[in-house]
């Protein structure tokens, strides 16, 4: 008797951005108004971080609330309906307790039937571990179009007076629509992680996130660039290539430290470089959708533009792809 063999989904060609979405609180927190809680400074937090206000999330303002606004807002700008995705990933790392899970309840309210749904932490890397998956589920045939949202609200893990975390972090959403596409749109994922440093970041008694700011940044400054480097490589590209360089938004001083050694490499000084920290703040897993989708409507990358994007963060954890901007 001949065992019968398994049939396999086929896969698009290839995968693309089709849209994106985001979304911030209402409530605009500047340096000043840190400073009346913790020993800070607006003049020390905009030369040593770069920021000069960011958004905290109303106290019943929820992640999931978050994720649904930027997720519904990344439909519209694909015109796609909702009843055409299959599947929802939400990257983040602040959802109040692991169960139950955010994506599935996202999913529901954005009015996505029956969506496979999972969350991913990969903490301020989880936007570009969520896009690699996004891409290679659509290539294997296991999903069509697939919504990836990472949403944040740090406000509710920060010790409000802890002047090493409460000045960087903040609240918000962002998120990217992806689908089929004939000619390929996102590069293959560079990913990995260097769980030696976990000490590094962590929640300190399950209640407050705890972040050893130096060593986070000499890894950071060090060894970012050549894990955007391997994502140029793996897409076949030159770094001369890449039109709009977007990292995380953890520090100005990190996103310029990245683009410094990108260039010395042969990245173009005319190279757009992300500084949506300056507004936005800190935002993990949310930082670089926020950050592409602020920057196409201000028209700084636009339709078209080859973006190199790459996170970091708590794992310790990074990834980077190379995208065409929709
Ligand atoms: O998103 C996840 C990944 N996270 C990151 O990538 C964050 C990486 N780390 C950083 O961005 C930076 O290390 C911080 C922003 C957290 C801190 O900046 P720094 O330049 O590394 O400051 P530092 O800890 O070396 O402190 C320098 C000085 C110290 O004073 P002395 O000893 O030189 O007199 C600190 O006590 O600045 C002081 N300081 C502050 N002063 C005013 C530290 N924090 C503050 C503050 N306000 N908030």
């Amino acid at each position: 008797m001949t065992r019968p063999t398994l049939s396999l989904a086929q896969g698009a060609k290839a995968s693309r951005v089709l849209g994106v979405g985001s979304t911030q609180p209402d409530r605009v927190v500047t340096n000043d108004e840190l400073s009346q809680y913790m020993d800070t400074s607006d003049q020390w937090i905009r030369d040593r971080v770069g920021i000069i206000e960011r958004r905290f999330a109303a106290e019943d303002e929820r992640l999931v609330d978050m994720a649904v606004t930027a997720g519904a807002k990344a439909l519209a700008d694909a015109g796609v309906a909702p009843s055409e995705v299959d599947t929802v990933i939400v990257p983040n790392c602040t959802l109040p307790a692991p169960i139950p899970n955010a994506a599935a309840q996202v999913a529901d309210r954005i009015g996505i039937k029956a969506a496979g749904a999972f969350d991913l932490n990969a903490a301020c890397a989880g936007f570009c571990y969520g896009l690699g998956v996004a891409s290679d589920l659509i290539r294997a045939g296991s999903a069509k179009k697939v919504l990836v949202i990472g949403a944040e609200k740090l406000t509710d893990v920060v010790d409000p007076t802890d002047r090493s975390t409460a000045i960087i972090f903040a609240d918000g959403a962002g998120a990217a629509l992806v689908g089929p596409s004939d000619e390929p749109g996102i590069g293959p994922v560079a990913w990995g992680s260097a769980g030696d440093m976990v000490d590094v970041i962590y929640m300190r008694d399950n209640r407050y996130l705890h972040q050893e700011g130096q060593p986070v940044f000499r890894w950071a400054t060090t060894q970012i660039a050549p894990v955007a480097k391997r994502a140029v490589d793996l897409a076949g590209l030159q770094l001369s290539d890449i039109d709009v360089l977007i990292p995380h938004q953890a520090n100005l001083r990190i996103v310029e430290a990245i683009a410094k050694r990108l260039r010395a490499q042969g990245a173009r000084d005319d190279m757009v470089v992300a500084d949506d920290i300056r507004y936005s703040g800190n935002t993990s897993s949310a930082s670089i959708p926020m950050a592409l989708d602020h920057m196409r409507a201000a028209g700084t990358v636009k339709p078209g533009d080859i973006v190199l994007t790459v996170g970091f963060g708590a794992g310790l954890s990074y990834a980077g792809q190379v995208l065409i901007c929709p």
